[in-house]
């Protein structure tokens, strides 16, 4: 195969819902139509369950689990299909946040009882300002669920989407009969009662005709009739255009646990969803078929045995070739490192692998050289954009509880930080170091990590601020060294040396956005996110 067929064929996503809509077992549905995995089950949720709260075994054994998880790869129709995990528990978004920037594209999975969620609108905001292509899935249609209409409208005010559905069920719930592919223009029906399979498909183009009576039945045919036609007057027509650029969102019904829907939703997926597309650098914006190669650290893994403290760091191949045992340029240390065992990942192992592809993700060993959003090249001088930080919504200060083991504790902190796990502030006033951090629950896997990996002890002491915004740019005239004097005690530097404003109240942010005008704060740490 050629470097272009290759490149063509990769089909890089993540999916993404609320807790419980559904994800695991889609995406465990998708692996069995790959063929790579042979029975249900076989995939572990990469779940954190809150129970998991302060059962330590619990998350390194999870934690565990996410390295097998982070990233599903698999073949289905000639396409090379890499899914990559997305942790769904909520204290765990900003890893989810930065996976996104690895994925072409996603799938929204939604529950048709309970609707848009809360996580799933904090994620789709995230792909939206991205312009990240979305699918939408709508899952459970074996239960009594909301209406398909409302659910739709429900999508484009709460998620701010404009959707075009390519398939509508017949019924729901107990009445469950099936869907009508709007896409492939079929009808699919499930077996008799157990609903466990798709018992036929028919290819259905003209809905009008009298045969429609005939396999769902009266009421069925005059309210999926009705239904289409409300959906033509409607919804846009789908293109795919549209949906590449961000700007259309089909919509699929299904029921992932019973199988249903999941095929026709994979096989547009593999038809309409991007290959690998061309990404920002500072530099310039680079292209997947270029020959040199390059990508960037989206997420590190720790090693789960504190006597080897080496970690795994996912690379995602934006261009060129990655070849194993060849010298490349990590770009922040200006230095050549070679990789002997790159890892790709298959369904749930991974193995080691000589040449992976633009769209492809390895895991490169590393003893501390990388940290998120490092960039790798074959030489050129490149730094890839938009791993941005979001403002944490829990800060403490961390206080060192054993002198005797500073230097640990400091080293500690450091690789915790490169690894994503947390942010570090640091105030100006007094040097104090302030951790931030999306959920309670990053608090006490630092402390216990510090504590089984660095031998180093701390605790903690709450802050009060409300959020961290990022002060740009620094500029050189009165109103900012007003800012700068009268606002000190809230200003800190995070770990790339960037200035922030930790306010206190959501009232005092207001008043110091009016106060000082020309000082812009932003919640991200990136401007192009
Ligand atoms: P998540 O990864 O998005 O958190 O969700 P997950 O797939 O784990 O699914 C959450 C629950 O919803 C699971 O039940 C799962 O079996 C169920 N589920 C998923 N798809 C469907 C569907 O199409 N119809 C119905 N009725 N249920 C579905 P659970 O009881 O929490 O877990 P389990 O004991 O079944 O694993």
């Amino acid at each position: 195969m050629t470097f272009e067929q290759e490149i063509k064929r990769r089909r890089t996503f993540g999916i993404i819902s609320h807790p419980d809509a559904g994800k695991t077992t889609l995406t465990e549905k998708l692996l069995l139509f790959g063929g790579a995995i042979q029975e249900a089950g076989a995939v572990k949720s990469n779940k954190i369950k809150k129970s998991a709260t302060s059962d330590f075994m619990e998350i390194e054994r999870q934690r565990g689990i996410s390295v097998a998880t982070s990233v599903l790869a698999f073949i289905y129709k000639d396409k090379k299909i890499n899914i990559l995990d997305t942790p769904g528990h909520k204290d765990f978004a900003e890893d989810t946040f930065r996976t996104l920037t690895a994925v072409d594209s996603v799938i929204v999975v939604i529950d048709v009882a309970k609707g848009v969620e809360e996580q799933t609108e904090k994620l789709v905001e995230v792909c939206r300002m991205r312009n990240i292509p979305m699918i939408v899935f709508i899952n459970k249609l074996d239960r009594e669920g909301k209406d398909a209409f409302d659910l739709l409208d429900e999508v484009e005010q709460k998620l701010g989407l404009s959707v075009t559905p390519l398939s509508f069920p017949i019924g729901m719930g107990y009445d469950f009969k099936g869907i009508y592919n709007i896409y492939e223009k079929n009808i699919n029906l499930f077996s008799g009662n157990s609903k466990q399979n798709i018992e036929e498909t028919i290819a259905f183009d003209d809905v009008s005709s009298s045969e429609l009576e005939k396999i769902i039945g009266e009421d069925a045919a005059d309210s999926l009739r009705e239904n289409l036609e409300l959906v033509d007057g409607v919804y846009p027509p789908f293109e795919k255009e549209a949906y590449l650029s961000g700007d259309l969102q089909p919509v699929f019904f299904g029921s992932a646990l019973n199988n249903f829907g999941v095929r026709e939703l994979l096989d547009c997926f593999i038809e309409i969803a991007p290959d690998p597309r061309a990404k920002k650098a500072e530099e310039r914006l680079v292209e997947p078929n270029e020959t040199d190669f390059s990508g960037f650290v989206f997420k590190i893994h720790a090693n789960m045995d504190p006597k080897h403290r080496d970690r795994l760091a996912f690379v995602k191949i934006v261009s060129g070739k990655f070849e194993r045992n060849k010298p490349y340029l990590h770009v922040r240390h200006d230095k050549k490192l070679k990789f002997s065992s790159p890892n790709a990942f298959f369904a749930e192992k991974k193995e080691i692998v000589d040449t992976s592809f633009p769209g492809d993700i390895v895991g490169l060993h590393d003893t501390g050289n990388f940290k998120i959003g490092d960039t790798l090249t074959s030489g050129e001088k490149l730094q890839y954009r938009g791993i941005p930080s979001f403002s944490p919504e829990h800060f403490r200060y961390i206080n060192n509880a054993d002198p005797m083991k500073a230097k640990q504790l400091n080293k500690g902190i450091d690789q915790l930080m490169d690894e994503g796990v947390a942010q570090l502030f640091t105030l100006e006033l007094n040097g104090r170091k302030v951790i931030g951090t999306v959920g309670a629950l990053q608090y006490e896997v630092i402390q216990y990590r510090l504590e089984h990996e660095y031998g180093a002890k701390c605790t903690y002491e709450n802050l009060p601020v409300h959020k961290a915004c990022w002060v740009e740019p620094e500029a050189d005239n009165e109103e900012f060294s007003e800012f700068n004097r009268v606002k000190q005690k809230y200003l800190a530097r995070d770990k790339s040396g960037q200035l922030v404003f930790l306010s206190d109240s959501a009232f005092s942010l207001q008043m110091t956005q009016q106060k000082y005008p020309s000082v812009k704060l932003r919640f991200t740490s990136e401007k192009d996110t």
